[in-house]
């Protein structure tokens, strides 16, 4: 299948205004970045959701600025088609204004990222003041609404948000305040579909969703999730759509069968000598016993 072209700002606008819906998908290594780019996925997210499915922390926000780099710029090394964003992790924007906008800086400057991603800005955080200072300083920021892992623990774990009236309101006056705070994008993470629909209908900017139903202008999983690569942690909205994790300790099973029986390497799968050298090498070697 042919592929668009290089995916920029200005075409994730013009899908949303045009009614075509916008994918993202995260990645965290050069490998997958690079199958994800050729599936032609409009955005690869690092996200910070790294520390939980390939780190192997308990939460994100273990996560830090050094870590995401590094993920980032194998990332970034892999995509020449895709936006590629990186997740700025916790503490990382929600400290000065002159930190927030050099860790910002750093994930263009070093990693080679197109964008940066921000939670939160809903109720009491500094978000909305970080997206500003972010987009102020020129560099593209996409928002993050409704359950924010980073601060998952304040609102009591992984759980649906904006579910009554007044936390529906209370998001979308979020959403329109980080539209004008300069966000190009808004991912709205789990959250009533017809309050992700509204959402979406009020702002001019597209709204990607992660358990918001199917009213956004585009989606995004976990990328673990999607292959079947599960870790501890399954919610309603991660469909797999391929199961990877049988695959591979069905692949690793029979590689161990096969070493033990020593039916692995073949003949086939090593390398031969030159007779005559091996010949003389032998001879060698028998002098020396
Ligand atoms: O870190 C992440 O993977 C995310 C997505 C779930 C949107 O923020």
């Amino acid at each position: 299948m042919a592929l668009p072209e290089k995916v920029t700002l200005p075409s994730l606008l013009e899908k949303k205004n045009s009614g075509r819906k916008i994918t993202m998908l995260t990645a965290y290594d050069y490998a997958i970045a690079s199958l994800v780019d050729q599936a032609g996925i409009d955005l690869v997210l690092v996200g910070d959701s790294v520390g939980m499915v390939a780190l192997g922390y308990s939460s994100t926000v273990s996560v830090t600025m050094d870590e995401m780099l590094h993920h980032c710029k194998a990332v970034r090394r892999a995509v020449s088609r895709a936006l590629v964003v990186g997740d700025m992790p916790f503490m990382s924007f929600n400290c000065s204004r002159e930190q927030t906008i050099r860790n910002a800086g750093r994930f263009l400057q070093e990693a080679g990222c197109d964008a940066v991603k921000v939670e939160g800005g809903q109720g009491s955080d500094d978000s909305e003041a970080a997206v500003r200072a972010i987009a102020g300083a020129g560099i593209p920021v996409l928002g993050h609404l409704g359950l924010t892992p980073q601060t998952a623990a304040r609102v009591g774990g992984f759980k649906l948000q904006a579910k009554d009236a007044q936390a529906a309101d209370q998001l979308l006056s979020a959403a329109l305040r980080l539209e004008k705070a300069g966000c190009f994008g808004l991912v709205l993470e789990c959250v009533p579909a017809p309050v992700a629909a509204e959402v979406t209908r009020r702002l001019k900017i597209p709204t990607i969703g992660i358990g918001a139903g199917s009213g956004c202008d585009g989606q995004v999983l976990v990328i673990n999730d999607l292959l079947g690569l599960k870790g501890d942690f399954h919610p309603r909205f991660a469909r797999p759509f391929a199961q990877l994790d049988r695959t591979i300790i069905k692949a690793v099973q029979q590689f161990r069968a096969e070493v033990e029986k020593g039916t692995f390497p073949s003949d086939r799968e090593s390398y031969a000598m030159d007779p005559k050298q091996l010949a003389l090498w032998k001879k060698k070697w028998s002098k020396k016993k």
